[in-house]
């Protein structure tokens, strides 16, 4: 038997024990006559102790032992003279009598510590030595118990867990595809799916009545901190349903997972907000509720003054900023630098001052009275020591601006507290969206959601102005500003399914050729159904207090979608490239 107990086990009770354990050294010191190394494994650390005088085999081999080596030790449990309060196994320490070193390590190239002294490239290359770090020991931990409470809590719901092939045709989630050539077809490609959408409906016409997978997806899109090639869907899809009924038993498994897995009790019922009003109040279709800071159209009030930025333009709105009126002049030309940066796209900012004295400054003196300023300010919702900021633009593009000004001010002032959750559904989406480079209609969110069946009638209209009004029985579920999961009602009838392809400007040739299995499978007895997929990976890093997945995902890929340990992507040799009927014009590197 390598070990009798793990590192993280040992407690004062067990004080007399003889003992066995396995583990890496974390450190080790001298101190008078004495040797301490700390063991560690994935379960903790346990202090190990040995006195040269007494035993001074033992401790020379102690005195040869480096960081990482993995050992195997014997010895007796005591009462440690100075305790530990920080650690479990604090109150012990193992007086040595045996040691043996099972495989020596070389100095690892950053420090194994929860703050590690390495950079992430280093720690990316060596993700393995990573791994061993607390921080990311306790995210897969988190995740591990994420997957198991999503299953008991489905299971429970009767849910069925069926996978799906990753060797398949692309599946229009709006991501480029990844695509695998095919030796026995040559010339011909299969893609990974983006989301297992297409299988999950046709185990719905299948009969399969509540069908959900833990499920790898894969998207060749631009990489963001809450975006990965590879990401972990909890994909759900549920027949004979009604809106109501997916988003009433996907609050449960919400509810369920933040008593579950982290202790936290949520409210009773999960605030909603239509897609209209996430926009005009928070510039976003993921609004971070946890603060208020709304933005107000202040469009009317500022129009016709002689400022002709904002005379011509669609749309003026505000954010207040509770208790800066003190800003200075630097902070708030670094503010107005800070809006033009392209990630926000704002040509300019105007601020507006309610000082504590009553009295009014604005970037915009020239043109507006001090009591025009004042109600300006105050249809912003500013009251005496606010600051009011003012972006103008088209409507929906002006808002948004805003919306990622409101999130940079929440950060700012501290308002986004990352173990304070604040749930929310924004439902009522657009069915489409407009896009004026390439002069189509694309599916807000995929070309499978269901128009409202009030709505039916704007859907088979030709007019552009009906189209735009469609809404859809579509659903997001967003904490804390990110999009945590999604999903729809469906289309469950080929005629409907057609019209959507048309209405997107896709031939019925070209719609045949990519989706006419399921076209044709709405032939054969189609129940109606929906569903929803959360981001699995977003969901484990929300709950431990992060919004980057990276952490929460063992072996990530970096922000050029590069695995940088295997390196990979890499070229093949040119046997396989000849077998697969490939040619590279890739240029050397
Ligand atoms: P959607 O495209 O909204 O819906 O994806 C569902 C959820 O998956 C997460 N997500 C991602 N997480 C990490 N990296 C990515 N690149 C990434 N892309 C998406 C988000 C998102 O909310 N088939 C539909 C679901 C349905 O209609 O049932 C779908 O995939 O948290």
């Amino acid at each position: 038997m390598y070990r009798t107990h793990t590192c993280g086990e040992l407690r004062l009770s067990d004080a007399g024990q003889t003992v066995t354990l396995a583990g890496w050294v974390q450190k080790s010191r001298r101190m008078g006559g004495m040797s301490f190394v700390d063991i560690r494994d994935r379960y903790g650390v346990t202090q190990l102790r040995v006195d040269e005088t007494t035993d001074p085999e033992v401790s020379a081999a102690v005195a040869r032992l480096g960081r990482e080596f993995v050992i195997q030790v014997t010895g007796v449990v005591e009462e440690r003279q100075s305790k530990n309060p920080k650690l479990p196994t604090g109150e012990i320490e193992i007086r040595l009598t045996g040691l043996k070193v099972l495989n020596a390590s070389q100095t690892p190239p950053f420090t194994i510590e929860d703050e590690s002294d390495g950079g992430e490239d280093i720690r990316a290359k060596y993700r393995y030595l990573d791994l061993r770090r607390g921080p990311l020991k306790r995210a897969l931990m988190l995740r591990h118990r994420m997957a198991h409470e999503v299953r008991n809590y489905l299971d429970g719901k009767g849910f069925l867990e069926i996978e799906t092939p990753f060797l398949i045709k692309s599946t229009p989630e709006g991501a480029r595809d990844f695509v695998v050539p095919s030796r026995m077809n040559p010339g011909e490609f299969y893609a990974l799916p983006q989301s297992p959408q297409t299988f999950k409906q046709l185990l719905m016409v299948a009969g399969y009545d509540r069908y959900f997978q833990i499920v790898r997806c894969f998207r060749d899109e631009d990489l963001r901190a809450d975006r990965q090639p590879e990401f972990t869907q909890i994909d759900c899809e549920m027949s004979f349903v009604e809106q109501e009924d997916v988003l009433d038993l996907f609050e449960g498994m919400m509810r369920h997972l933040f008593r579950e897995v982290i202790g936290v009790t949520i409210a009773p019922k999960i605030p909603r907000m239509s897609w209209y009003d996430a926009m005009d109040n928070y510039g976003s279709d993921k609004p971070d509720i946890r603060f208020g800071m709304k933005i107000h159209e202040i469009t009317p009030l500022v129009q016709g003054h002689g400022f002709s930025v904002f005379d011509g333009v669609e749309y003026v709105g505000a954010i207040t900023v509770p208790g800066a009126a003190g800003y200075t002049r630097k902070q708030t030309d670094e503010l107005t630098e800070w809006v033009k940066r392209p990630q926000v796209g704002a040509k300019g900012l105007v601020y507006i001052k309610l000082n504590e004295d009553g009295s009014v400054k604005s970037s915009v003196d020239k043109f507006y009275a001090p009591e025009d300023l004042q109600r300006i300010a105050e249809a912003a919702g500013a009251q005496k020591g606010d600051l009011v900021l003012v972006l103008c633009g088209a409507r929906r593009k002006a808002q948004t601006m805003l919306g990622v000004l409101r999130i940079e001010m929440g950060n700012r002032l501290g308002l986004r507290n990352p173990h304070e959750y604040a749930p929310l559904w924004v439902v009522d989406f657009p069915l489409l969206e407009w896009d004026d480079e390439t002069q189509r209609f694309y599916a807000m969110h995929h070309p499978f959601t269901a128009p409202k069946p009030e709505h039916i009638d704007w859907f088979y209209s030709n007019r552009k102005e009906d189209l735009e009004r469609v809404c859809a029985n579509a659903y997001d579920f967003v904490l804390n500003g990110v999009e945590l999961g999604g999903g729809s009602i469906r289309i469950h009838e080929a005629d409907v399914q057609q019209r959507m392809f048309e209405v997107l400007g896709i031939s019925k040739e070209d719609a045949d050729y990519k989706f006419g299995f399921i076209i044709n499978a709405f032939k054969f007895g189609a129940p109606p159904h929906g569903g929803l997929a959360f981001g699995f990976d977003r969901v484990c890093a929300l709950f431990g207090g992060q919004e980057t997945i990276r952490d929460y995902i063992a072996f990530p890929k970096n922000n050029m979608g590069r695995d940088v340990m295997l390196d990979a992507p890499s070229r093949i040799d040119d046997i396989q490239m000849d077998e697969l009927f490939l040619k590279s014009t890739a240029p050397e590197k």
